[in-house]
């Protein structure tokens, strides 16, 4: 696996992307609002934010929204390059372990752009997920 940088503006333009959507969240319970955006390998942009439920656990991440909405509009075999979170607490928001099953399923070679403990990050997905499952 190969760590390729993306270009600056190519990932803040993504991180605008995922600032601008983060807006739509549904999040009355958590109160935590989160955006995602994604870039395809085709150098298409797709956004999703998380929709929570008053059944929590039926809440998506913002993430996979985004991964969904892709699939959703373009079908199975969309590529991932790269994925960028955000949230409006500035909090240090990794993807969670579920969502980083469902980007490696699209983009094994994925960078992910998140907010760590110390700050801005970037990893690749096998970093953030060792041992993806693949059928
Ligand atoms: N959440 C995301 O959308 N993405 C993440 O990477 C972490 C958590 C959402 C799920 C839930 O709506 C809220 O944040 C609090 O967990």
């Amino acid at each position: 696996m190969s760590e390729k940088t993306l270009p600056a503006d190519l990932r803040n333009q993504l991180l605008r992307s995922a600032k601008k959507v983060m807006k739509n969240a549904h999040a009355p319970y958590s109160k935590f609002r989160v955006g995602a955006a994604i870039l395809l390998s085709n150098g298409r942009i797709f956004q999703g934010c998380n929709v929570e439920n008053a059944s929590y656990g039926m809440t998506n991440c913002a993430e996979r929204t985004a991964i969904f909405s892709a699939v959703a509009q373009l079908g199975p075999k969309i590529e991932i390059r790269a994925v960028a979170v955000v949230n409006d607490q500035g909090a240090p928001c990794a993807p969670c372990g579920a969502c980083r099953q469902v980007i490696y399923e699209f983009g094994p070679d994925a960078t992910v752009f998140f907010r760590g403990t110390n700050g801005p990050r970037q990893s690749h997905i096998t970093e953030l997920l060792p041992e993806g499952f693949r059928l």
